[in-house]
C-alpha cells in the first residue's frame, strides 16, 4: 500500500484575516433591587454592603413580566446586530455565555438565534460562569481567524436572580441581572483582533463556587441544611483571595505575551466581581482610574453579563477609540479564569 502523496493532503495557506468589534449592545432588566431594599429582608445595611463591595443597587428581572436570560439575550442582540448594521440572517455563529438560562436543553443560544431568525446561524452556549463572555470572545474570534466564520455573536448573560436564595446574605447582596452582546466580524484590516489570549480552569476547587440540584451535586460533608436545591453557594472569602491572585497574574501573563506594558493598553475591562478586587489591581500595575471601567455600583456582579455590558456601555459613550489596545479579564466558577487583549 501506498502513503497518501503529501500534496494531496497538504492543508489550505492560513487565511489572512483580521477580527473586530463591529457592534455591541446590553440589556438590564427594569427593576432596581437597593440596598435599602435588601436590608429589609435579611440581616445587612447599606455600609456593609457598600464597603464590602462597592455595590449600591443592581437590577433583578420579573419573571411575570417576561424578563428572563432569553428575553435580555435578545434585546442585547437586537441592539448589537443594528449597531453593526447587519442582520440576523447575516450571523455564521451565535455563542451565548450563561449558566442561568432557562433550561439546560435546549440552549438559550437556539431559542434566540429562532427569535431572532438567525436561520444561517449555529447557535450553543458556553458553559465557563464569570469567565464566559471572555471565553466566547477568544473562540468566536479563533473560529473567524480561522477562515470558515465570518459573523459570530457573542452574547454573555446572567440572571443570578433565578439561582440565587434571597434570603443568603452571602450571595443576594452581591449578584445582579444583565445581558450584553458583541458581534464579530473578519475584515481585510489584520491589524485588527486579538494580540494574546488565554483560557484556564482547576476544576479541583469546583466546591469553592457551585450550584447543587441533587446530592450527588454536594461536596463531601455537606448537607442541605446550608441550602435549598438550585441556590449558587460561594465560598466568599476563598474566592475572593483567589480573584485577587489571578487578576494580577492575568495581567502579566497577558501582556508578557505581547510585550506590552500595562501603560501601553487603553482600556482594562474586567469582569465586576467586587469594587475591592478590581481596586487591588489598578493599584498593583498603576492603573489610572479612567483606563479601569467600574459600574458595579449600579448593577452588582452580573456574572458572564458584566465584561458585555461594560464594553456596551463604553461603546455608546464614545471610550472606545478605533485602534486601541484594550483588555479583557475575568475569572469566576470551575474555577475558571481568561483573557483577551485586543487592537479594536
Ligand atoms: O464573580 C464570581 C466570583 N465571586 C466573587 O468574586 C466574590 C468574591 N468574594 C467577595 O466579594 C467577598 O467575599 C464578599 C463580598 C462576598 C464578602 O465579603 P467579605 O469581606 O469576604 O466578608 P466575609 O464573608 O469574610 O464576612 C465577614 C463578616 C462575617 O461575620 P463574622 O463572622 O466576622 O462575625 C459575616 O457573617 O460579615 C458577615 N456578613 C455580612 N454582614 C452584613 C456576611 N455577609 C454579610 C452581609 N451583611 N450581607
Amino acid at each position: 500500500m501506498t502513503a497518501p502523496s503529501s500534496k494531496a493532503i497538504r492543508p489550505p495557506e492560513p487565511p489572512r484575516i483580521g477580527v473586530r468589534i463591529a457592534g455591541t449592545g446590553h440589556a438590564v432588566p427594569e427593576t432596581r433591587l437597593t440596598n435599602e431594599d435588601l436590608s429589609r429582608t435579611i440581616d445587612t445595611t447599606h455600609e456593609w454592603i457598600v464597603q464590602r463591595t462597592g455595590i449600591h443597587e443592581r437590577r433583578v428581572c420579573n419573571p411575570a413580566k417576561g424578563e428572563s436570560a432569553r428575553s435580555l439575550c435578545n434585546a442585547a442582540l437586537r441592539d448589537a446586530l443594528a449597531d453593526a448594521r447587519l442582520d440576523a440572517t447575516d450571523l455564521d455563529l451565535i455563542l451565548i455565555a450563561s449558566v442561568s438560562g432557562e433550561s439546560r436543553v435546549p440552549s438559550v443560544a437556539c431559542r434566540v438565534a429562532a427569535d431572532l431568525g438567525a436561520t444561517s446561524a449555529g447557535a450553543m452556549d458556553v458553559i465557563a460562569a464569570c469567565s464566559g463572555f471572555v471565553y466566547g470572545l477568544n473562540i468566536g474570534h479563533e473560529l473567524i481567524r480561522g477562515g470558515s466564520y465570518r459573523n459570530v455573536a457573542v452574547i454573555g448573560c446572567d440572571v443570578m436572580s433565578s439561582i440565587i436564595d434571597p434570603l443568603d446574605r452571602r450571595t443576594v447582596i452581591l449578584f445582579g441581572d444583565a445581558a450584553g452582546a458583541a458581534v464579530l466580524r473578519a475584515t481585510d484590516d489584520m491589524s485588527k483582533g486579538i494580540l494574546a489570549q488565554s483560557l484556564h480552569a482547576d476544576g479541583s476547587r469546583w466546591h469553592d463556587l457551585y450550584l447543587p440540584y441533587i446530592d450527588r451535586d454536594l461536596p463531601e460533608g455537606s448537607n442541605w441544611q446550608e441550602g435549598p436545591p438550585g441556590c449558587l453557594r460561594m465560598n466568599g472569602r476563598e474566592v475572593y483571595k483567589f480573584a485577587v491572585k489571578t487578576f494580577s497574574e492575568l495581567i502579566s501573563e497577558t501582556l508578557e505575551k505581547t510585550g506590552l506594558k500595562a501603560d501601553d493598553v487603553d482600556l482594562f475591562i474586567a469582569h465586576q466581581s467586587n469594587a475591592r478586587i478590581l481596586e487591588s489591581a489598578r493599584e498593583r500595575f498603576g492603573i489610572p482610574e479612567e483606563k479601569m471601567y467600574v459600574n458595579i455600583d449600579r448593577y452588582g456582579n452580573s456574572s458572564a453579563g458584566s465584561v458585555p455590558l461594560c464594553l456596551s456601555e463604553l461603546r455608546d459613550q464614545g471610550r472606545v477609540a478605533d485602534g486601541d489596545i484594550v483588555m479583557f479579564v475575568a475569572f469566576g466558577a470551575g474555577l475558571t479564569w481568561a483573557s483577551s487583549l485586543w487592537r479594536v
